[in-house]
């Protein structure tokens, strides 16, 4: 396993379990299943909506031995209801006691996007708060606090461009900006941005989110999985077209956290950390590039919403 080492010398496994559309019912299973595979690094988010059985799961692995706290990373996300700065403690306490932990190894602030308490799905424009209401620099603030008071060893992003991430570079720099990433959306541009701040990166969506609501799907979304070059790479090795697409990340030095709920997939991604390309086969996964989102954002664009694509995507 490759590692992000951080300034404290903590480390972050570049291979996590993503939990995003991982049900409850599924995913305490998936977690064991993942810690008994070797994963330690495990990505989570309020807004999942199964935080607790991710808790119970943690908890049962700790009294079981099968893993410590301190050698399992947990990263977790800020929703976007609770951007004003006196509700970010209460909103990590809520993810902190849902998880069964006293501190997150990582928290994020899930979308540069402010919204109103009381906004459910689906989204309406009267839900929104503009960023001149709740600027991105005071939820960021309320988030270093929490990194000051012990309850979080890391704080970072997710979702956000040069723009967004410079504004809080005024402040502090994130430690950590997870995005969508594969070989069709590479974001190299951000990626080096991000490195000369000194700001590591999570690639989620790697395989492409097959499994998210169809509604958000185009008829004619690319199919990573199914691509010819992932596939003829993936047979020269004897390897999986997930785990090509796995080991891409991790060959760019970017943490990645495929999700699944079944125990071969599980365990067949987690040995993607054995394969390695050569240079010629990275470039041939490099120009599968096309600019291609799975997650679009448009569900932040609906009518009477302050936010624009540009806003969102756009450096
Ligand atoms: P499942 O949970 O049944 O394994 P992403 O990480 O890009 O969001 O992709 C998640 C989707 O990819 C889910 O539908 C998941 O299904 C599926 N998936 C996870 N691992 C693999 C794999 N090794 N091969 C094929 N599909 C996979």
């Amino acid at each position: 396993m490759k590692y992000i080492i951080f300034s404290n010398n903590d480390r972050l496994p570049l291979l996590g379990l993503g939990t995003w559309k991982s049900n409850p019912g599924e995913v305490y299973d998936a977690v064991r299943t993942a810690i008994n595979a070797g994963y330690r690094h495990i990505d989570c988010a309020a807004v999942y909506g199964n935080e607790a059985e991710i808790g119970n799961a943690f908890a049962d692995a700790f009294s079981a031995g099968d893993v410590r706290r301190e050698e399992l990373w947990v990263t977790s996300k800020l929703w976007n209801t609770a951007h004003k700065e006196n509700q970010v403690k209460p909103a990590l306490e809520k993810t902190l006691q849902d998880l069964q932990l006293d501190y997150l190894d990582m928290y994020l602030m899930h979308w540069p996007i402010a919204m109103k308490e009381s906004a459910g799905f689906p989204f309406k424009g009267a839900d929104f708060l503009t960023l001149d209401e709740v600027p991105l620099e005071e939820t960021w603030t309320g988030m270093i606090k929490q990194k000051e008071a012990g309850l979080v060893r890391h704080a970072g992003v997710s979702n956000f461009n040069i723009l967004n991430l410079e504004k809080l570079c005024r402040v502090e720099c994130p430690e950590m900006n997870q995005v969508e990433m594969h070989p069709f959306l590479p974001q190299q541009k951000l990626a080096d941005y991000c490195k000369s701040k000194n700001i590591a990166m999570t690639a989620y969506s790697p395989l492409g989110s097959l499994d998210r609501n169809p509604k958000a799907k185009s008829p004619d979304e690319p199919l990573m999985l199914e691509q010819p070059v992932v596939r003829k790479i993936a047979e020269a090795h004897g390897a999986t077209p997930a785990q090509v697409l796995i080991a891409w990340s991790m060959h760019r030095g970017i943490a990645v956290i495929p999700k699944s709920v079944n125990k071969h997939r599980i365990s067949e991604n987690f040995e993607a950390t054995e394969l390695s390309f050569t240079e010629q086969e990275f470039d041939h996964l490099n120009a599968m590039e096309q600019t291609f989102r799975f997650i679009d954002g448009s569900i932040w664009t609906v009518a009477g919403s302050p936010y624009t694509m540009a806003d969102l995507w756009e450096a």
